[in-house]
């Protein structure tokens, strides 16, 4: 994982086009600004920043290589054996190309780091990409929540918890 983004050409985590990075403080509005395209309950930079700046709390970007604009993020915090997948998502013109599989196996890679066993994230049950994203990773329903998520054109939909332990999925290399 780079950790310098001044370098935005810095070499590791890479699929063909992308690589991984910790979040900088200059990707915070990036992410902000994915995060508002992607969920109705836009979080503002300063709630990413307050979020990152809680214990355990990590953020990670994928960019595309040579380029210092972020393709997507996923945060995640880690808390004694468990983490969970607090959001993740990719920039609408970056979809389809594997970025999601890609941060979704970095921050599993960095709850192992952190000491979790157990992985855990929320998805709104007709999210169908997302769900086939996290089933790839061996993700399972444990729960669910009805009518959690309700949008902003008056619809609502379940919330579906899914977790898997570190050790017995699979963690692939999304090139
Ligand atoms: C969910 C999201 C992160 C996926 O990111 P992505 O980069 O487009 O996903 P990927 O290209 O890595 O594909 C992930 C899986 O979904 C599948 N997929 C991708 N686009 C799809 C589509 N339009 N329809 C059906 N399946 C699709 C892929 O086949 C892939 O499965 P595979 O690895 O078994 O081949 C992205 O769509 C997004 O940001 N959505 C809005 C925010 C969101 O819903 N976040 C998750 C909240 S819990």
């Amino acid at each position: 994982m780079a950790n310098d983004h001044a370098n935005c050409s810095e070499e590791s985590n890479r699929t063909h086009e992308y690589e991984l990075a910790f979040v900088h403080e200059n990707d915070i509005a990036g992410i902000a600004a994915i995060h508002a395209a992607s969920f109705d309950d836009a979080w503002s930079g300063a709630m990413v920043r307050r979020i990152l700046s809680m214990p355990g709390t990590f953020g990670i970007v994928a960019r595309q290589i040579r380029q210092c604009s972020i393709a997507g993020f996923a945060l995640g915090r880690v808390a004694a054996d468990q983490c969970e997948i607090l959001s993740l998502a990719v920039d609408t013109q970056h979809r389809g190309v594997r970025v999601g599989g890609l941060l979704l196996d970095g921050a599993i890679h960095q709850a192992a780091e952190g000491g979790a066993e157990t992985l855990f994230l929320e998805v709104a049950e007709d999210n169908n990409v997302a769900r086939t994203l996290y089933h790839s990773r061996d993700f399972a329903p444990v729960g669910r929540r009805p009518n959690y998520y309700v949008r902003k054109d008056g619809t609502s939909a379940a919330a579906v918890t899914m977790s898997r332990e570190i050790g017995v999925g699979s963690v692939r290399n999304s090139a």
